[in-house]
């Protein structure tokens, strides 16, 4: 893996003596980049190029080949790969498009069979290249190099990375890689994410994903988890809206999976999810410059209160409230203040600032413990020019140095724009406007405050596997895609889900003495494996209180059912006990082409779907994932007493574990709904579960 950034030598296969063509550009940016290793042209009829010496195939190389740069037409890519496969290449990066992208899927399969055979790693294809500013190397078609600096940068998109160098340039956001994946055939995010975790030079991950591959998810979400205990891992999703899902099932041929799966597998990684390209990189430059926040308040300095006030609500949003400074902190910061001016947070130092009081007041909160970490905000048209407010900030943070977060926001022309440049140089992460500096500085709190959450104790639940087994397998083999409620029931309790009381009648007799066990009020239910929504059919009956009312509903809910769903088969009743009502929750799990099992808790009962309260993680869950689960939701502020007795949320939780538990164990199972469930001061009980089977 190392060879795609760290290659010592490389072969450039369609070294073209066109220099217009992407083969021979490729080749003139690896030589004009610095790269230190040896170099190789790869093409039938040339003998040079460039001044490389070129070798009809990669077999003719006389050296040891670490990586192939490939630019020839997709159909020569499977001969190309397997010569590498031969050579005993590391890597090989195909550049070429005319892949899955474009419908050719089994060209792309030939391509990563091949190299399987050979144990080489493929990176693309239909990638625009890459670029590692500390080997250096830049292989790619594009004759631009980033800055260096120490955020990596990953995008499933060639087009997208190729733009944002140049942006990025403008603001002095330097790199320690650029890895166009494109396709991500073989290596994809998981795989870098493992790498750049060990790469030092690298202090942030940035990921620009638009879908990851079938059942890849899980590795992506724990791959980032790792890798966010150690530094922070930034993504942009792309694809929250439908059109935009189209679009991407056009551009890479990935599969886009429903975006909430994605927000909480991001949350469950503790990866920073940003909302647009903006964020992705504003990001990343704080979190690359920045230590981590000190226990103090955070503090805006200022000369302006609307832009304070602007810092200050961002901050808020984002869960970083301002808390007034200390009196004798006050009282030091008012000599750089006129009497009009204020101390509290944010501090104001008013229309009179000077370069002075700016940097005077600037030491003061740097240097005092009780502050964790500084936003300074100043807008051009005040008495110091934009180059006098940067020589302020820097002047002071080479006094006190920077041990903690510092986040510059210069407003104005673009004189301010080369400002914040030289401060950026210097360490300071800086930004026009007081939003983005805002939004950043609460990233760099974010990133940190999750990165000290516990990973959490697993939430495993050992069922019944044998019990739950036997019942899936029976239904599996009448081809049944649903289970009855009472198979549903048996397999819920076979894994510590709380039921209601319940027995299966096969006759009207049988549920008669049923009911006087156990007790009236009873509900019936037909047992049917071809109906999930019974009530709608007319096929349950509630609050049935005696056996006179039992006999009358028993006749009725047949003769309606029947008469409502003619083809539907009857095996019975279930009898179930009336519960009082609790407070309804639900527990659900599916199943996610991406992310393998995902569970859901929220508001239950028929509204649902109106409500819309719920959250979601992949399964396997953490006792922490199942806290947050709880905490995120409406629901969960009920459970733990809204404006009423606290409810068992523990038993809650458990349901929680056991439904994902579940999921975990049997592959053939689709989804799993217990809704409502009925919770209680004590206890909670599932009243109704569905269990699907895969088609
Ligand atoms: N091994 C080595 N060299 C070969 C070869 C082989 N099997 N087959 C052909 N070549 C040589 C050719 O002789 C030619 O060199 P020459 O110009 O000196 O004769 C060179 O490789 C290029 O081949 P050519 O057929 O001219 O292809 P091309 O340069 O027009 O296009 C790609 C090749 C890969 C650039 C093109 O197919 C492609 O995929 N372009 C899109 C790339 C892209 O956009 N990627 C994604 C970015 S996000």
């Amino acid at each position: 893996m190392w060879a795609i950034l760290r290659p010592n030598s490389i072969a450039v296969v369609g070294a073209s003596r066109d220099p217009s063509k992407i083969g021979s550009r490729i080749l003139r940016n690896i030589l004009s980049s610095g790269f230190q290793g040896v170099v190789y042209g790869v093409n039938p009829n040339a003998s040079e190029v460039l001044g490389v010496r070129c070798y009809p195939s990669v077999l003719d190389v006389p050296g040891a080949v670490d990586l192939a740069v490939v630019a020839v037409p997709a159909r020569f890519v499977p001969q190309v790969v397997e010569e590498c496969g031969r050579k005993g290449v590391k890597a090989v990066a195909v550049i070429s498009s005319g892949f899955k992208e474009v419908g050719n899927t089994d060209l792309e399969k030939e391509v990563v069979e091949i190299a399987k055979k050979h144990g080489i790693r493929i990176l693309g294809p239909n990638i625009v290249g890459v670029w590692d500013t500390r080997t250096p190397i830049n292989y790619s078609f594009i004759d631009a190099n980033p800055l260096p600096g120490s955020v990596a940068f990953i995008s499933q998109s060639g087009a997208l990375m190729t733009s944002l160098l140049w942006w990025t340039r403008e603001r002095g956001i330097g790199f320690s890689c650029l890895v166009s994946i494109g396709n991500r055939a073989d290596v994809g995010e998981a795989d870098l994410l493992a790498l750049l975790r060990e790469d030092p030079r690298t202090k942030v991950v940035a990921i620009y994903i638009e879908g990851l591959g079938l059942g890849e998810g899980r590795k992506f979400l724990d791959e980032a988890l790792e890798t966010s205990t150690v530094k922070p891992v930034i993504v942009l999703k792309a694809g929250r809206s439908e059109a935009a899902v189209e679009a991407i099932r056009s551009h890479t041929g990935s599969l886009a999976g429903s975006d909430e799966v994605y927000e909480a597998a991001l949350k469950q990684a503790r990866a920073l999810r940003a909302a647009s390209l903006r964020e992705l990189f504003n990001w990343a430059l704080a979190l690359a410059l920045s230590p981590e926040p000190g226990e103090g308040t955070a503090v805006i300095l200022t000369h302006g209160g609307g832009a304070g006030v602007i810092a200050a609500d961002v901050l808020n949003g984002m869960g970083v409230p301002l808390a007034p400074l200390p009196q004798d902190l006050q009282e030091r910061l008012r000599k750089f203040m006129p009497p009009f001016g204020s101390a509290r947070n944010p501090v104001d130092l008013t229309g009179m600032m000077t370069a002075e009081s700016l940097r005077g007041a600037l030491v003061e909160v740097l240097r005092d413990p009780r502050v964790g970490a500084v936003l300074v905000w100043a807008g051009q048209g005040a008495i110091p020019t934009p180059e006098e407010l940067g020589e302020a900030v820097v002047s002071a943070v080479r006094e006190v140095g920077l041990a903690k977060p510092l986040i510059v926001s210069i407003t104005g022309g673009g004189e301010c724009r080369e400002v914040l440049k030289r401060l950026i140089q210097a360490g300071v992460p800086s930004y026009e406007s007081p939003e983005d500096a805002a939004s950043a500085l609460a990233a760099v709190y974010r990133y940190y405050r999750r990165r000290r959450e516990r990973k959490g104790e697993p939430a495993r639940v050992e069922g019944d596997r044998a019990r739950a087994k036997e019942i899936l397998g029976r239904a599996r083999a009448e081809g049944r895609v649903l289970l009855t409620p009472v198979e549903s029931f048996e397999v819920a309790r076979a894994y510590g889900i709380p039921v209601v009381e319940y027995a299966f009648a096969p006759d009207l007799e049988t549920a008669a003495k049923a009911a006087r066990v156990i007790g009236y009020p009873v509900a019936l239910a037909v047992e049917t494996p071809d109906i999930a929504h019974k009530t709608d059919v007319g096929g349950i009956a509630l609050n049935i209180k005696s056996e006179e009312e039992l006999r009358a509903a028993y006749a009725k809910v047949m003769e309606v059912f029947a008469r409502n769903v003619p083809k539907a088969r009857v095996f019975g009743v279930s009898v179930r006990k009336m519960m009082p009502r609790g407070f309804e929750a639900f527990v659900g799990a599916r199943r996610d082409p991406v992310f393998g099992p995902v569970v859901s808790f929220g508001w239950g009962g028929v509204m649902v779907e109106l409500v819309r309260d719920f959250s979601l993680r992949v399964a396997p869950l953490t006792q922490d994932d199942i806290e947050d689960m709880i905490e995120e939701t409406k629901a969960g502020k009920v459970l733990k007493g809204y404006r009423g007795p606290p409810l068992d949320v523990e038993a809650v939780k458990n349901i929680v574990a056991s439904v994902a538990s579940l999921m975990e164990d049997f592959e053939e199972i689709s989804s799993v709904d217990a809704n409502p469930i009925f919770v209680y001061e004590k206890g909670a009980v599932a009243v109704d579960v569905k269990v699907y089977l895969k088609a």
